[in-house]
């Protein structure tokens, strides 16, 4: 197998005050102090970004953003450019999670967008694709991954090595459902997510770029997880809450 670094990211979603979200992101750096051979991330609101930062000061683990917006200035109400987030203390951004597709119009044309930003802007960029039941009850599953790759990345070459890219694979009934993918159905996607980087990115960087799984991530089912080829690691949700049970997902060797 390559040797993929793993990591490990907390999406905290729409919760936990600065206050809140500084203290645990504090003791999250506790807790994973020391912890060798695994990359960690937390992406907690837009709010919440400068004092998650100034707790994560001298950690290891890595900031990032929910989403952001394409331009880098301008007059778009309630928008944050790639600058902006770097200037936060951002190193990360997530694109294209599937509550951003669902709930705030965003499609596949806005998440290449926002990736060439995120990029231009030096920001790893996290694209998350997966598949709804419906779709994967009429075994449409490769149909959708292979879409939203390709017009996610569309005209994107991230530069070979540099890991700026990054895929989550979050199957959208297994997004808070407590349903994980099994290992099985995880690695077949992951697989087809790589064979389809080779055809748009090149070998090398396919064979580079992490992908991670998504979908009731817990300290139960993340070893089997991470035990298959293609996967590179998780970007959990509800699990990443609590720092105590996030660390046990990061110490998963
Ligand atoms: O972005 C990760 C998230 O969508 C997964 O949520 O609660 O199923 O781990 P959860």
């Amino acid at each position: 197998m390559d040797a993929r670094t793993p990591l490990i990211a907390g999406n905290w979603k729409m919760f936990k005050t600065p206050q809140e979200a500084a203290r645990d992101a504090a003791a999250l750096a506790e807790l994973v102090k020391g912890v060798e051979g695994v990359d960690v991330m937390i992406a907690p609101t837009f709010a919440c970004l400068v004092p998650v930062a100034q707790a994560l000061e001298g950690s290891a683990v890595a900031l990032g953003a929910q989403n952001m917006h394409w331009e880098t200035e301008g007059a778009y109400t309630g928008e944050l450019s790639g600058p902006m987030l770097k200037a936060a203390g951002c190193s990360h951004v997530i694109i294209g999670h599937s509550e951003r597709r669902q709930y705030f119009g965003e499609t596949d044309e806005t998440v290449n967008k926002k990736i060439k930003a995120a990029l231009e802007a030096g920001l790893k960029a996290v694209l998350c694709i997966g598949e709804t039941e419906e779709e994967r009850d009429q075994e449409k599953t490769l149909n959708v991954l292979d879409k939203q790759l390709k017009d996610g990345l569309k005209d994107i070459f991230p530069g070979s090595g540099e890991d700026a890219l990054v895929v989550a694979y979050e199957p959208v009934w297994a997004i808070g459902t407590g349903k994980t993918a099994t290992d099985d159905q995880a690695q077949e996607a992951h697989a087809f997510i790589r064979k389809v980087l080779a055809e748009l990115l090149g070998k090398d960087l396919a064979k580079s770029t992490r992908i991670l799984y998504g979908g009731s991530v817990k300290p139960a089912n993340i070893a089997a997880l991470m035990s298959k080829p293609d996967i590179d690691g998780g970007l959990v949700g509800g699990a990443s809450l609590d720092p105590e049970t996030f660390s046990q997902i990061v110490k998963f060797q």
